[in-house]
């Protein structure tokens, strides 16, 4: 059944387990990880960033929307485990107007770029607008900028544990995102991962709201191996390892943002597929090939972060 995003995050962090929130951009990855989920007996949050709804709208930001939330609720009406759909770092409010109105179960308001009253006042702004409409929200505090060479990120790009509490307290957001010395994509850190987890554990206990960690895939090595064999150039790529992942969904994590390692996975099944067979031209075939590396990423998470059997 397709649900709001808030009635999976709270569970989650009564429970102290996460979800992760796989983005997607078209069916194939989609079908892979409902496959997935219903495999795991899991609840599902799928998200969209700004790029994905433009992407799918053929450039038509409203048909994008619309094309996620018609896909999805038709899937998730039919099966028996929560389904929600997230718009992902929206930063334009078009965009997150676009969402509330096509049905998405949660925006993300993204102003963590701005000043922190600026970003208050913006969030504020949507939670007022989406919760009329029945969505929930997540905002983020402080900026996903890395960490090289083993050393935590410079203290003012990383979330205030103090003002997160404030910032909680005077917007009513639904869930958060405290930045804790991740980043996206998939060259994360030049030395081992090192995330500030006693700044995560001072969030939650002062906000006590369900927390979503962004850029957390782990890019692991297996597929980033075959994706290498078969042709594509990964040199440096470092993720978050599934321990420190872990660590964090005991400190309160309950959302996952997970794009890269989806992406990687198809990625390697894809190159693997149309090398070994040059004759082949038909789309479901090779896009199969990728679709089924998705659907093994989605379940080992499903199954390391807690959520399998919880639906
Ligand atoms: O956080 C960003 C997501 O990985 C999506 O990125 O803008 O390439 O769709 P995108
Ligand atoms: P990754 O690039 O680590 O998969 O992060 C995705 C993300 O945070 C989407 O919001
Ligand atoms: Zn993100």
């Amino acid at each position: 059944m397709y649900v709001n995003t808030k009635d999976i995050l709270e569970k989650a962090s009564k429970e102290y387990y996460a979800v992760p929130a796989f983005n997607i951009n078209n069916m194939e990855f989609f079908h892979a990880i409902l496959e997935g989920a219903l495999e795991k007996r899991a609840p599902l949050i799928v998200e969209t960033s700004e790029g994905a709804i433009k992407y799918a709208g053929n450039g038509d930001i409203f048909k994008g929307a619309r094309f996620f939330v018609e896909m999805v609720r038709l899937f998730a009406d039919s099966v028996d485990i929560p389904v929600a759909l997230h718009l992902d770092h929206g930063k334009h409010f078009e965009y997150i107007i676009a969402a509330i109105k096509a049905g998405y179960s949660s925006v993300m308001i993204d102003a963590s770029e701005e000043p922190f009253e600026e970003n208050l006042r913006k969030t504020k702004e949507i939670v007022k607008i989406a919760h009329a409409a029945g969505v929930s929200v997540e905002a983020e505090l402080g900026q996903l900028a890395g960490v090289e060479d083993n050393v935590v990120a410079a203290e003012n790009v990383l979330v205030d544990p103090e003002q997160a509490k404030i910032f909680v307290e005077e917007t009513g957001v639904d869930f958060l995102a405290p930045a804790i010395g991740t980043s996206h994509g998939a060259f994360k850190f030049k030395g081992e991962a090192k995330l500030d987890f006693e700044r995560l554990k001072k969030v939650k206990e002062l906000t006590k709201v369900p927390l979503v960690l962004h850029g957390a895939s782990s890019v692991l090595p297996e597929y980033v191996r075959i994706a290498e064999e078969y042709g594509a150039d990964l040199s440096g790529a470092k993720g978050v390892p599934e321990e420190d992942l872990k660590k964090c969904v005991e400190l309160g994590i309950n959302k996952v943002n997970t794009d890269t390692d989806l992406r990687i996975a198809f990625i390697a099944g894809l190159r693997k597929y149309l090398k070994e067979n040059p004759k082949e031209f038909d789309p479901r075939h090779y896009l199969g090939a990728g679709k089924k590396f998705v659907k093994e990423v989605v379940m080992n998470r499903l199954e390391f972060l807690g959520c399998a059997g919880k639906a």
